[in-house]
């Protein structure tokens, strides 16, 4: 999704810190990228396609000239297609202000047609560009208040920094997309999210929808949309810069599926102690879960939508609560039936997707209490909810969540242990599943050691045009996010499915061309995925499974196998991640991808 970066300075700027910060959002997905700074009572403007690196090419020398002001854009284009003129920073028809925009204006063709009947002169075809000529329709020396005008003519969501060439500041307004600000003694600056912030200042301000921030060296002030003053508490945040680094590894895919023991580690802590939940993020919705809760809802999308799959399986086996799950998309839309008695569980490890935000403010229209589990400190979603657990895994860089997914599943059965202990009362089983999720650091270490067995495989299968997924039970949204990760990475045609579900239909696809990947842990179904993989193997379809240890038979039924610790069965979508994460990494970097930046995918989905 696009990325925003600006900064003011009291002392000079140098062009390459602005495009130094937004290099850290590059993880967000983008097409082009553009930057707009002050130069000798000019705004110089340079946009180019494709990565930052030709941006930096193309600022060349002007990378160390001394600025003092300068906003910077990464694009995830929306409206129109990807070319220079559509990146941002857009510009007004005199090239004095200049502005960089996340989000989408709805109302923007009425806007352009009013402007061009006033003599504007548009020069993309971006929903963006009517903002810049609106500020310059209502600049009279005053850029603060030709913003605040211009605001009130916008329909849609937008994080916004504007800047004219006659003022040293950087005008900011949020509606519906991410924008943080933060202030030392000799810089202001504005970002989307705080990882370009974090080497100036670690104390930040989260701006809500309708606040405006007027930046300028060294201070921020804070308004409402209404012009008038207000008061902004800022927050300390303890990520460092090196967290936000490769660490050495190739990829920061690669780096962050083998921080999964210290991530998962720091996502439990505090919150499961020797087999008992924890969970003080929800102590204020204690007396509603043990005296109203009739229902959970879960709403999230992609992997964290496969993290919510496993939950339900967790829930349905262990309580006796009625548990549902809609992707955010079709929940939204769909007259979700949630009530005062519901609580919905959203899970977004950006904390931004706008699907499942839209889903969280339809669910508290409609009466029910909101939990949100995110990655990311102060995103939207979390603080529009009644209860937010952090996953405290650190950033996750690569596009495609690996630490964050299984974080996702620590916490997920924490929360619903929890929740069963204020209803139902705990039982020892449950209570074993959580030891053994205090001890998944430990057992990852093991499985993290297949890489190179898992290397191997990749081998085999990286030509290959399609795989199927198949899994049973806990093993079934294990299969779905095997086949997500393959796909979005590889761009292999993966599907999942029920294994249960090949002969109604996906079976016909299987021959020798077809390769199944199965999910197969010795557990209560372990039976019934046998017979599936001989009905696969009875269509010629090479076989790879994931199966436990010393089982001995699957060398009968499979061409490859890989092994993993036993566990309880609740488990195994947690042992079992890494290794189809380490299989679709090995896939991509086979064949020449980079797993970090698949094409098309971005990491924070702002848009619908
Ligand atoms: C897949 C992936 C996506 C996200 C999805 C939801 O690897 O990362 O499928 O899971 O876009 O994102 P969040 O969790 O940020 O709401």
């Amino acid at each position: 999704m696009c990325g925003i970066v600006g900064l003011v300075g009291k002392k000079e700027v140098k062009v390459k810190d602005i495009v130094n910060g937004l290099q850290k959002l590059e993880y967000r997905g983008y097409d082009s990228a553009g930057i707009a700074f002050s130069q000798n009572n000019h705004v110089e403007l340079i946009k180019t396609t494709g990565k930052i690196a030709n941006l930096r090419e193309e600022l060349n020398n002007e990378m160390e000239k001394e600025i003092k002001i300068g906003i910077a854009h990464t694009r995830w284009a929306t409206h129109g297609g990807v070319t220079e003129l559509n990146a941002h920073p857009h510009t007004d028809c005199t090239g004095k202000i200049a502005l960089v925009h996340n989000g989408i204006i709805e109302n923007f063709q009425e806007l352009r047609k009013e402007l061009i009947e006033k003599g504007h002169n548009f020069k993309s075809e971006t929903d963006t560009e009517v903002i810049a000529h609106l500020v310059e329709e209502y600049y009279e020396g005053d850029l603060f208040k030709a913003v605040l005008k211009t605001i009130k003519r916008l329909d849609g969501a937008y994080a916004i920094g504007v800047i004219h060439i006659d003022e040293k500041k950087i005008v900011s307004v949020r509606k519906g997309s991410p924008l943080v600000v933060a202030y030392n003694e000799d810089y202001a600056l504005l970002a989307s999210d705080i990882t370009p912030i974090i080497k100036y200042t670690k104390d930040v301000y989260f701006m809500n929808d309708n606040e405006m921030a007027v930046l300028e060296p060294g201070e921020i002030e804070f308004y409402n949309i209404n012009g008038e003053k207000i008061e902004k508490k800022s927050v300390h945040i303890d990520w460092d810069e090196q967290a936000a680094e490769k660490g050495g590894y190739d990829h920061f895919m690669l780096k962050e599926i083998n921080e999964q023991p210290e991530a998962l580690k720091s996502a439990i802590t505090g919150r499961i102690k020797n087999g008992e939940p924890i969970i003080s993020e929800i102590d204020n919705l204690k007396e509603f879960i043990k005296n109203e809760l009739k229902k959970i809802f879960i709403v999230a999308c992609g992997t964290s939508y496969h993290a919510g799959l496993t939950f339900k399986y967790f829930m349905n086996r262990y309580s006796k609560i009625n548990v549902d799950i809609e992707v955010a998309s079709e929940f939204r839309y769909m007259n979700p039936h949630v009530d005062k008695n519901t609580l919905v569980l959203a899970i977004s490890q950006s904390g931004e997707t706008i699907d499942t935000l839209e889903g969280i403010r339809i669910a508290k229209e409609k009466g029910a209490k909101v939990i949100t589990i995110s990655n990311v400190y102060g995103s939207t979603i979390p603080r529009e909810s009644h209860g937010a657990i952090y996953m405290n895994t650190g950033p996750e860089i690569g596009v495609a969540a690996t630490k964050t997914y299984t974080a996702q599943i620590g916490i997920l059965y924490a929360l619903g242990a929890k929740i069963i202990e204020l209803t139902e009362g705990i039982n020892e089983e449950i209570k074993e599943i959580l030891k053994g999720i205090e001890k998944m650091p430990e057992i990852y270490k093991e499985v993290l050691k297949l890489n190179e067995k898992i290397k191997e495989l990749a081998r085999e299968y990286a030509n290959y045009q399609h795989m199927m997924y198949i899994g049973r039970g806990f093993g079934y949204p294990t299969a779905l996010e095997g086949a997500l990760k393959l796909k979005e990475i590889s761009y292999i045609h993966a599907a999942g499915y029920q294994a249960g579900e090949l002969k109604h239909g996906p079976i016909a696809l299987l021959d020798e061309q077809f390769p199944v990947f199965a999910i197969i842990p010795r557990d209560s179904l372990y039976e019934k995925m046998k017979s599936n993989l001989m009905e696969s193997r009875a269509r010629n379809a090479n076989i790879i499974a994931i199966t436990t240890e010393k089982n001995e038979e699957i060398k009968q039924l499979t061409n490859e196998y890989i092994m993993i610790p036993e566990a309880h069965e609740a488990l195994y979508p947690l042992v079992m991640a890494p290794v189809i994460q380490l299989f679709s990494y090995n896939v991509a970097v086979l064949r020449k991808l980079d797993p970090d930046k698949p094409r098309n995918l971005a990491k924070s989905v702002t848009v619908e």
